[in-house]
Order: structure tokens, then sequence, then C-alpha cells
């Protein structure tokens, strides 16, 4: 009887032991796999630098919390105020990082003016960091986006025309592609060494290479019956001055500016423009002639080079009859593109 008991005792702690080891190890497999983060306080190791920053300053915003966990932390003075204010003016976490980056010393005035999209600007292959000033000054003050604004501030639009220009020297001066408007001046004495005449009159010259393309332009509009006649082609230093000078005395000098140019500031002093009227000689083109002239002049090796709508750019009203020669393979590029060659030149020419 009293085995019996002892067998009794034995087995009730053998299950006692069993039970409890049972309870342990579900507790100890329930604690492995459960998520910890569910029930322990948040790790603050979790958190990004800028997101530590941001909470130790109290500037932390719950709305810009993804923002600030992909921003990189930077050692600058008032960075918590700096992000606020970035993303308050609509910068990403990306623009965001760019600025601190790149461009840090500009932080004080990307502050006071409208969102730049930083991140184009930065790709924008006609980018000159020593304008970066004069870039954001414009664009700040236009309505144009920001890869505008740096193509016009790189043709001179933000300065007065005339106010400050480069001179080419004679031997530049001799390269078809050159760009001549109110930034770009020639030399007082420069006259191409290859003028010919033109077959409508011996007076009126070209540079052979120009002359030979206008004659074929020419033939070709006759075979479409659209005729047209040479009126200005090369002048000379002198008798632009004559003729700009004769302008101002009797339109003011103002007026003058938006159709004649200065003398050492015309493409016809590089004898490679030329103005056409139509077959009365007295008128200009007609709609037809002109978009005769618009949809073929390229294929000649010439381009209208002060279109309608563009004076804000060419800074010269819309002037039909002026057609310049550049060649084929150029005239039919700026033809495409549909830019001015002002535009198409510091775009794809400059640094070639
Ligand atoms: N009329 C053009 C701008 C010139 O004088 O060259
Ligand atoms: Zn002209």
């Amino acid at each position: 009887m009293k085995h019996n008991k002892l067998k009794i005792f034995l087995i009730i702690t053998l299950i006692l032991i069993i039970l409890t080891l049972i309870t342990v190890s579900v507790i100890f497999v329930i604690k492995k796999y459960s998520n910890p983060t569910t029930n322990e306080p948040i790790d603050i190791t979790n958190y990004t630098k800028t997101e530590e920053i941001m909470k130790e300053n109290n500037a932390y915003q719950e709305k810009y919390e993804q923002e600030y966990a992909s921003i990189d932390y930077t050692d600058i003075e008032n960075f918590p105020t700096i992000i606020n204010n970035l993303l308050n003016k609509n910068y990403t976490a990306e623009e965001i990082n760019s600025i601190l980056k790149n461009y840090s010393s500009l932080i004080d005035v990307l502050l006071t003016m409208k969102h730049v999209d930083i991140l184009k600007l930065a790709k924008l292959t006609n980018y000159d960091e020593t304008k970066l000033n004069r870039y954001l000054d414009y664009y700040e003050k236009n309505d144009y986006d920001i890869a505008t604004a740096v193509t016009y501030v790189n043709i001179g639009l933000d300065l007065e025309g005339y106010s400050e220009y480069i001179t080419y020297n004679a031997e530049e001066a001799k390269d078809i592609t050159i760009l001549v408007n109110k930034y770009h001046k020639l030399p007082d004495d420069y006259e191409p060494d290859d003028l010919v005449s033109l077959s409508y009159n011996e007076n009126y010259k070209l540079r052979k290479e120009a002359a030979e393309a206008f004659e074929k332009l020419t033939s070709a509009g006759v075979l479409e019956n659209v005729i047209f006649y040479p009126f200005s082609p090369y002048r000379s230093f002198k008798t632009q001055e004559v003729i700009y000078n004769r302008y101002v005395k009797e339109d003011g000098q103002k007026n003058a500016d938006t159709y004649s140019a200065r003398p050492g500031f015309s493409e016809h002093q590089l004898g490679l423009a030329v103005d056409v009227r139509s077959s009365s000689l007295t008128d200009n083109l007609t709609e037809e002639q002109y978009n005769w002239m618009l949809n073929n002049s390229y294929k000649y090796g010439f381009i209208i080079r002060y279109p309608k709508g563009k004076q804000h750019i060419t800074q010269y009203i819309e002037e039909p009859w002026h057609i310049r020669y550049l060649g084929i393979e150029l005239a039919t590029k700026v033809h495409d593109s549909g830019l001015t060659y002002d535009e198409y030149y510091d775009l794809y020419m400059k640094n070639c």
C-alpha cells in the first residue's frame, strides 16, 4: 500500500515536471517569434541622424516624417530650421540632399525665392557655375522655367543689349557659323576676303559659299513660282553706321535698336546675311512667299534669323526678309529645332 502511494507521488511529480518544461518552452518560442516592436518601446537607434536632430530640437513635424528619413544630415548651422523651411517651400528630400551637397552656399538665397527645380538645374548641359547668381536672379524675376532662364542668361538677356559684349577677332569672324547679336561684336575693320557679286546686281555681294547657295535658293523659288530679289546683302561697317545713324535720327535710338543693328553688330557685315523682297521690289515677301521661305530656305543653308514672336530673344522685331546663311547641315538642324539661332548656339554650339 505504502509502495503504491509512493508510485502515485512520483508519477504526479513527473507529470508536473513535464508540464513545467512544456510551458517554459512554449513561452520561449512565443517570445522568439513574436514581433518585438509591437510591445516593446521604440528603439531610438532606428532613427536617422536627421530625425534625431529634428526631434532633439523640437522641430520634428509629423507631416514630413518620410522626408526626414531620407534627408542626409549635414553639419550646418540651423540645420533643423533650414530643413523645415526648404520643406515648406516644397523641396523634396532628393532636392534638399542636392542643395545640401552642391549648393549649400545658396541656401539663404533659395529660402527667399520661389521653388527652383534644382535637379533639373544640375543636369543642364549649358549650365555655367560662374553665372549661378544671375540664373537665380533672372529666374526669380521672370516667369520662365529654370532651363529657359539659364539659356536666356547665357545669351545675355538679363543684361541690356550692348551693355556687355564679346568682340571677335578677324579669324573668328570668318567662321560660317559665327553668332552675331547685341552681345557679340565684329571688329570694326572686318571685311570678308571672299566676297563675290550676286547675279542680280554686281554691287550686291555675299561670301562665295553664301552667294552660290543664294543663287540656288532663288532658282528653287522660281521653279515653284516664288519670285524674290535681294536688296541688301553684304554691308560694310561704314555702311551699317550710315544706315543705323539715319534710323536713329529719324526714329530715335530706342526704336532704331529694335530693327537696325549698331555698326559692328550686324550679320550683314559678315557677308552671310541678305534681305529679300518680293517681285514688286518695294514690298516685303507676301505671306505665301514667306511661308515658302520658312519651309525651304534651310534646304539651301539659310535660316529666318528674326522670326515672329521671338523678339524677347533675338532683340529685334520680326524681320521676315532677313535670311542668314549657316550651311545646309546647320541650317537644317536650327530649322528643325524650332529655336532661334541665339538659343541654338548656346545649347549646341558654344562648347563645340
Ligand atoms: N536689321 C538687322 C538687325 C541688321 O541691321 O543687321
Ligand atoms: Zn537684314
